[in-house]
This record gives structure tokens, sequence and C-alpha cells, in this order.
């Protein structure tokens, strides 16, 4: 495994107390593999990433628990400095805002080029002609020009391919996308993530995408861990997800998608609130939001079951739920 996360635990000291953000997540990813995480608001999927690249300010956040292995070794017992050498060269990350990622008062090529001045030694010189040859990369049109540009002169699409380019530059081994997408139209989010599963590919990079959108984890992704209050609550290949969902909660997610041949029907929508992380709900925390919540759900934590060899869910009834 090229990532292994191992039941890890976050959490953030807040005046309502300690909201529990993190509460044992495991997952793991391979060299060439793209694995979606999806989950509500709030259910703990940016904290996660955070904390594998180290990025996770602390405080507010703590890390109160598991293991980071990253080729095998652990990165939560890294010294900053040797932290630091990682990010960029080993794994890097994209987030869902370029503007707010990207220098405004560097050009573009200054800020690709710096990638490697700083960590490969390069010359100026160089460095500028790397970035050109970045930028032709992602598709960006007229590179040899606009690599002098500032950030705030592209378009949302193409800010995000600029951030894709950073992302890759030393090729690292790791991508995390953060909403790489969200913010953009929609025929441009298909563009943008058709490049960037297309660089994966090529590059046989290993990718967290963490996204929203069903519609395009099913192109694009190998595996998928659903989140819910800190929690996987189910994990599977995408294809095995797709045909019957194991969790009550993932077969909503599934429901809500808009189907063009379910025109005029109304859109199942998973009712009730993510629950208050300072106040999880007892047993499983899903149980007050579940159609298929029993007493024991109330009551006993349902652990990550293993339905088959690559799958887990953490639903007590999950049988009933695959023949559901
Ligand atoms: N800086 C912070 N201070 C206090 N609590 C925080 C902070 N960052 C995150 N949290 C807590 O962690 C929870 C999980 O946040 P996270 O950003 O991981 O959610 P997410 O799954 O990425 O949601 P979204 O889909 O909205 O991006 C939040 O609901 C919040 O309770
Ligand atoms: S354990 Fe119970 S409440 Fe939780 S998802 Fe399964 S059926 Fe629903
Ligand atoms: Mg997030």
């Amino acid at each position: 495994m090229l990532l292994e996360v191992r039941d890890l635990h976050v959490e953030f000291h807040t005046r309502d107390g300690v909201a529990r953000a993190v509460n044992g997540v495991s997952y793991g990813v391979d060299a060439g593999e793209t694995l979606a995480v999806l989950g509500e608001s709030g259910s703990g999927k940016s904290v996660t990433a955070q904390t594998v690249m180290g990025i996770l300010d602390t405080p507010p956040g703590r890390i109160t628990g598991g293991e980071v292995l990253f080729e095998g070794r652990d990165l939560l017992k890294l010294k900053e400095e040797q932290r630091r050498k990682v990010r960029g060269a080993e794994m890097a990350m994209i987030f869902q805002d370029a503007l707010s990622s990207l220098n405004p008062v560097l050009t573009v090529g200054d800020q690709l080029g710096e990638m490697f001045t700083v960590h490969r030694g390069m010359s100026r010189k160089d460095a500028r002609a790397r970035a050109v040859e970045l930028m032709d990369r992602v598709r960006i049109p007229g590179a040899r020009e606009r690599v002098k540009q500032y950030p705030h002169q592209f378009s949302g699409g193409m800010r995000q391919r600029i951030m894709i380019a950073m992302a890759m530059a030393l090729e690292p081994k790791l991508i995390i996308a953060d909403e790489p997408t969200t913010a953009l139209d929609v025929t441009v989010q298909a563009q943008v993530m058709e490049l960037l599963a297309e660089l994966q590919r090529e590059l046989r990079m290993g990718l967290i995408l963490i996204t929203h959108d069903l519609g395009v984890v099913a192109d694009v992704a190998d595996r998928i861990a659903v989140m819910y209050a800190g929690r996987i609550v189910e994990t599977a290949p995408v294809h095995d997800i797709y045909q019957a969902p194991a969790h009550p909660y993932t077969r909503g997610l599934l429901e809500s998608i808009p189907r063009l041949d379910h025109k005029g029907r109304e859109l199942y929508a998973i009712k009730g609130l993510p629950p208050n992380l300072t106040r999880i709900p007892s047993g499983c925390p899903f149980h007050p939001r579940c159609p298929m919540a029993r007493d024991v759900c109330r009551t006993d934590v349902p652990p990550l079951y293993e339905v088959s060899p690559r799958r887990g869910s953490a639903c007590h009834f999950f049988r009933e739920c695959l023949d559901a």
C-alpha cells in the first residue's frame, strides 16, 4: 500500500465542547489507484486529508490517535522539517479554491518555477522552461505568453489547471484533491476532472478524490470510502457499491443522485441533519436518520463488518441492506 491511514482520531476543542471530527478512520490507496471519499458536509473528509498532508492546524485540532503510513513509515512521527520534504515532492494537495491557494502577487510562471528552484535547485531560466512545459501539459493554451500572467488573469477552470500543474510538478506519488471542481461550471468541471484522471493514470499516482459528486465517482474512482460523523461507514470497489450498497447511508446518497430516467419523480433525500460532533448519537451514529434502525442500533456501535474481502460496512444489518 502506498498510503495507509489506520484508526485515525482527530478532535477540536470548541466552546460547545470537544468536537470529535475523525473517529477511527482507516483507509488505504495503492499506486495508480483512485479512492473517492464521499459524505455530507462536516463528515470529516477534509480534516482527515489535512492530517494525512500534515497541514492540520494544531491547535485548534488535536490528533489523539492513529497512524498515517506512507510507504510503510508513520508520517505522524516525523519532525516538521522532514514532513515538509514529503509535502510537494512525495504527496501534494489540490484545493477547491485556486484563487486563495495561489499567491496573487506572483506570476503563475514564478509560482510554478519555484517548485523547481526550491525543491530541485534549478536555475530560474530552467525552472521557467519547466513551468511552460507544465502549463502545456495541463493544456493551457498559449503557455509561453501566459506564464507571465497573474492568477486573477485566468478563468476559474484555467486556475484549477494551474493548481493541478503545481501539484504534479515534482511528480508526487500521491495526490489528494479536495473537491477540486466544486467551484466550477458544470461543463468545465468535467474537463478538469478528465484532465486530472488522465494525468493520474499516466503518472501512476495514487489519488484521493474528495467529492460530493457521485456522478464523477463512477467514472474515475476504483474504490469508494463513505464517511459519516468522522467514521468510514462503507468501503468497497466502485462497481460493488453501485450495484448494491451495503449501508443505508450509502443507499441514501445514491438515491439522491438526479437521474434522467427518473424525471418527475421526487428525489429521495436523507431525512434529518448530520449530527453535532460534540454530541454524536449513541450506538450507530446514523440511527436517528436511518429508515432501517432498530433497538440494537441505539445501543451498539457497529464495527466495520467484512462484507467481502475488499468490502466493509458499519451496519448491523448490512445483509438486509444488500438484499433490499
Ligand atoms: N478549524 C476548526 N475548528 C473547529 N472545528 C473544526 C475545524 N475544522 C473542522 N472542524 C470540525 O470538524 C468537522 C469536520 O470538518 P471537515 O472539514 O473535515 O468536513 P468535510 O467532510 O470536509 O465537509 P465539507 O463537505 O463541508 O467540506 C466540522 O464539522 C467541524 O465540527
Ligand atoms: S446499524 Fe442500524 S441505524 Fe446504523 S445504519 Fe445499520 S440499520 Fe441503520
Ligand atoms: Mg471539506
